[in-house]
């Protein structure tokens, strides 16, 4: 079983109302705070930790930053790269993953660094591929608005290409480092990109060579159909959002589809919903626990927090005014608007349901474990054994307690019932992950891919 920590480099956890706890430690803005979830994550034997990120703070709702500053709803975002490094620092095998965006950098900047620190950390590195969600974005990068979805994933498989080209740009004996001969590489071995695509071009050669697991591990967590498959090309670890088991093992069955039909072996990927859990000793305690955390959130959370994913103003709304087919369809994360009208059972559902049904800013928003060691490992294995992931993405209610309970508590149960490692298996996130380490030169040539894509044409033609 996979367990992955779901961090934010951010003044709260992924809960917005968690920094009023009276736990949450105040230092997010120090190595520290990062090195002592490392530390803790390291002992439970995690697999990752990985940050979310965003490019803009949460300022859509009344097209003001004002209550977001005001009320500490993640007003505060660091770049999640540096950070992750601090933890690397105080760890050996704990794997390490950021989010990147593919509309708002360049291929040749995002190979280079993730490059990099996947030599820094010797191959513990993994970047989540995202399209970023809205206009803050677009602004904050000399743009008017945000890119419609499925161009967005469009745009993202061109960048997949490009990043994976120079990732291959050395081949894996390029070096040489003799100095006898003075020879230090092979040029037959280091080779251009010489890419020309429709969003991107980028010569190469990349000036990193090949790291301990060939590049780094590719995670994202797209769910709609535009989404998923471009999971089942690229993604060796998929982030979900189930509502609840049911529905999960549909989604786990429909992600593996989608990587048979990219034409990869769907066991080639991990699938890890994100769920929240609170553990405490007693089944009593956990609920007093949680009674308590719940009373922390404010409705401003919920409503920035909604209107930073979906890209809509809900200040400029009639709060019961039902949205139109045109709005629903300019909505920026697809299957989250999806959730809200399977849900609802609204096809034109309102800001009010939206609000109400999400549960966003709220413990309520996605599918929590509650209760004694036992309890939360029992609901974990539930989900494991009955087909619905490979894994979990913990979010935590709060810093660093949550993270410090649940190693405590949950991961020696885990581990008791043989569901979760004592040891690393090796040195590399894919050797914790289980996954195959890719060759330079696995995939075609770029002389090989246009002749790939002119027989397609011609036989299409
Ligand atoms: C667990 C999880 C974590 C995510 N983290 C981020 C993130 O850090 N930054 C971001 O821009 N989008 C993030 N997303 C959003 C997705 O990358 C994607 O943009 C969104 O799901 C919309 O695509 P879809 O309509 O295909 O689902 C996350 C989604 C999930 C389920």
């Amino acid at each position: 079983m996979s367990l992955i920590a779901f961090m934010q480099a951010q003044n709260c956890s992924n809960y917005a109302g968690s920094w009023r706890h009276p736990a949450s430690t105040p230092d997010f803005m120090t190595p520290e705070y990062y090195q002592r979830i490392a530390r803790t994550l390291e002992d439970g034997r995690f697999d990752l930790a990985f940050f979310d990120d965003r490019l803009a703070m949460p300022d859509i709702y009344g097209a003001d930053h004002r209550l977001t500053v005001e009320h500490g709803v993640r007003a505060v975002k660091l770049d999640p790269t540096p950070v992750m490094m601090a933890m690397a620092a105080v760890t050996s095998r704990l794997g390490l993953g950021a989010t990147y965006s593919t509309t708002y950098y360049e291929p040749y900047h995002v190979a280079r660094l993730f490059a990099t620190l996947d030599l820094m950390t010797r191959g513990r590195v993994a970047w989540n591929i995202v399209t970023s969600l809205n206009d803050s974005e677009a602004e904050n990068f000399g743009r008017t608005e945000h890119l419609e979805h499925d161009l967005r994933y469009d745009r993202a498989d061109e960048f997949m290409e490009a990043v994976m080209g120079l990732w291959d740009s050395w081949e894996e004996d390029a070096l040489v480092i003799d100095k006898a001969s003075g020879r230090f590489a092979d040029p037959e071995k280091v080779h251009r990109l010489d890419f020309h695509g429709e969003f991107f071009q980028t010569r190469g050669p990349l000036t990193v060579p090949r790291s301990a697991q060939g590049h780094p591990v590719l995670l994202q967590a797209g769910s709609s159909g535009r989404g998923q498959r471009f999971a089942g090309r690229w993604a060796e670890l998929v982030f979900a959002a189930y509502p609840n088991f049911e529905v999960g093992k549909k989604q786990y069955a429909a992600l593996r589809t989608a990587t048979e039909a990219a034409g990869r072996n769907p066991d080639s990927v991990k699938i890890a919903p994100a769920v929240g859990v609170v553990v405490a000793e007693s089944a009593d305690q956990a609920a007093e626990k949680r009674a308590y955390l719940e009373s922390l959130a404010k409705p401003i959370d919920g409503l920035t927090l909604l209107c930073e994913v979906l890209n809509v103003d809900f200040a400029a709304r009639p709060y019961d005014g039902p949205f139109t087919d045109a709005e629903l369809a300019a909505v920026s994360w697809q299957s989250y608007r999806d959730r809200i009208i399977q849900k609802s059972g609204k096809k034109n559902p309102s800001v009010r349901d939206f609000v109400e049904v999400s549960g966003r800013g709220t413990l309520r928003e996605g599918p929590s474990f509650v209760g004694t060691p036992v309890q939360v490992a029992d609901q974990m294995e539930s989900w494991f054994t009955g087909g619905a992931c490979d894994g979990f993405v913990l979010a935590a209610a709060y810093t660093p307690g949550s993270y410090e309970d649940f190693v405590r508590l949950v991961v020696p149960e885990l581990q008791r019932r043989g569901l979760h490692r004592k040891e690393y298996a090796g040195a590399t996130l894919r050797d914790t992950l289980g996954l195959s380490r890719p060759r330079a030169g696995d995939r075609p040539s770029p002389a090989d891919r246009r002749e790939l894509g002119g027989k397609a044409k011609a036989e299409a033609g």
